[in-house]
């Protein structure tokens, strides 16, 4: 059987790929590492662990294209494109084709918040927000409305609140 690429692997390989643009690769790095702990805490299985992970490294591969093609980073151009440009990168890892698709689908959902639909999905979307929310510098009530309307594991909120709560006072 055809050995399967660990994350660490994945890694290594979206920063190739990523053309030296340490913007992006500190982003995904970020994210990744929220992804994990987050999954951890919250107790995942294995292969939810593995796919989250996987996800979170990959999720915006079609950043670099969409600046190109539209000027813009969009999260709908950002969908659209994503989901090729992962098939593409996980061909040949030998993951499973169930968590290939399941990747593949994250990507091309990490912006959509409504409905969110599955642990994956969720703990996806808090890593990204909260590397955004200090990336972009974002408000105080931006915050408190996204922990209301999107944060739901127990672990994804600790994390917000331990980051920012000081933004609210
Ligand atoms: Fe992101």
């Amino acid at each position: 059987m055809k050995k399967e690429m660990t994350i660490s692997e994945l890694v290594v390989k979206m920063i190739e790929a990523s053309g030296g643009n340490l913007h992006d690769i500190r982003h995904f790095m970020k994210v990744y590492a929220f992804a994990k702990t987050i999954a951890e805490c919250e107790g995942v299985s294995p292969n939810e662990q593995r796919t989250i992970e996987a996800a979170a490294v990959l999720h915006d591969i079609a950043c670099p294209l969409c600046r190109e093609k539209y000027g813009s980073t969009n999260g709908k151009y950002q969908e659209l494109e994503g989901t090729g440009l992962t098939e593409a990168f996980l061909e040949g890892s030998g993951l499973p084709e169930e968590m290939i698709s399941r990747i593949i689908w994250l990507v091309g959902h990490h912006h959509t918040i409504a409905p969110v639909e599955g642990i994956d999905h969720q703990i996806l979307l808090e890593a990204d927000y909260l590397v955004n929310a200090d990336e972009s510098g974002y408000s105080a009530e931006n915050i408190l409305n996204t922990e209301k309307k999107l944060f739901r594991t127990r672990t994804g909120t600790a994390l917000l609140k331990s980051m920012y709560e000081s933004k609210e006072k």
